[in-house]
């Protein structure tokens, strides 16, 4: 997959990309990142981007003859032309259903905005798609962009080891994921669960399962409303319940 990034400030992706999965998705040409400065794209001695809204107030736009000039040489160089990604708090919040859908496309170009925006006939003409990260507003769209690359880059096939623990990661299949434990057994009289020890596999399996429907159901219960559960679920969430309206019954009446 080759993703275009246009930002002001190309040198802050160096550090986050450079280590750990996303880095070596890219040394192993999985994902070709590709950073391009929009001041590059100006033509003025002082490559301006921004300038003062029309109408007043406060804070600076970003014009949109350098951000067109950006975005068309980004096409000029790709060899076809996948979805422009605007990241802006007012965009539909990112969730993993849409990262799969975004991660069967070969391209992908993000714009990080700055200042107070981008100059919106930029969004109506040229954006095929607004996302959010959440509805808090940042500085800049280059955190943002990290959030989706990095979030991204982990569905490709081969970049996560073991494609269980993509499937397995809170939200691909709906649900939170189950609780990890690691060495050592004991520590500080906290125990591991007994069934972890036991090398048996069906008993592990069916005890992760129902903690992943236990925390769902406590944390997030709109998503397991939306999760597709097998008849095998239904019978471990019938078993929590159970086990909850017993712990409801007082012990003095
Ligand atoms: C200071 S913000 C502008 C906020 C804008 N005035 C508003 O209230 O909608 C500057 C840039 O940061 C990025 N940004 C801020 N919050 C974001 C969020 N929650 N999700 C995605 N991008 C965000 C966008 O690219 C935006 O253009």
């Amino acid at each position: 997959m080759r993703i275009d990034v246009l930002t002001i400030f190309p040198q802050m992706f160096t550090s986050p990309f450079a280590d750990s999965i996303v880095g070596k998705a890219r040394q192993r040409g999985i994902v070709d990142l590709r950073l391009h400065d929009i001041r590059d794209a100006t033509r003025d001695r002082h490559r301006v981007v921004d300038d003062a809204p029309y109408g007043g107030g406060s804070g600076m736009v970003m014009k949109i003859e350098p951000l067109v000039a950006a975005l068309e040489a980004v096409r000029d160089e790709q060899p076809g032309s996948g979805p422009l990604v605007y990241m802006s708090p007012q965009g539909e919040r990112l969730e993993q259903e849409r990262l799969k859908a975004l991660a069967r496309e070969p391209l992908l170009t993000i714009l990080c905005g700055h200042y107070e925006g981008v100059d919106e006939r930029f969004v109506e003409h040229f954006v095929d798609l607004e996302l959010s990260i959440g509805d808090y507003v940042t500085t800049g769209g280059e955190i943002p962009a990290m959030v989706l690359i990095d979030a991204l880059v982990r569905l490709l096939p081969g970049v996560v080891g073991k494609r269980d623990s993509v499937v397995q990661d809170s939200f691909y299949g709906r649900l939170l994921d189950y609780p990890h434990y690691t060495r050592p057994q004991g520590f500080r009289g906290y125990a591991v669960p007994e069934v972890l020890l036991s090398g048996n596999h069906a008993a592990i399996e069916r005890w992760r399962r129902k903690e992943a429907l236990r925390k769902t159901r406590r944390r997030r219960p709109e998503l397991l409303a939306q999760a597709p559960l097998s008849e095998e679920d239904q019978g471990l969430l019938a078993e929590l319940e159970a086990e909850e309206a017993q712990r409801e019954i007082p012990l003095r009446q």
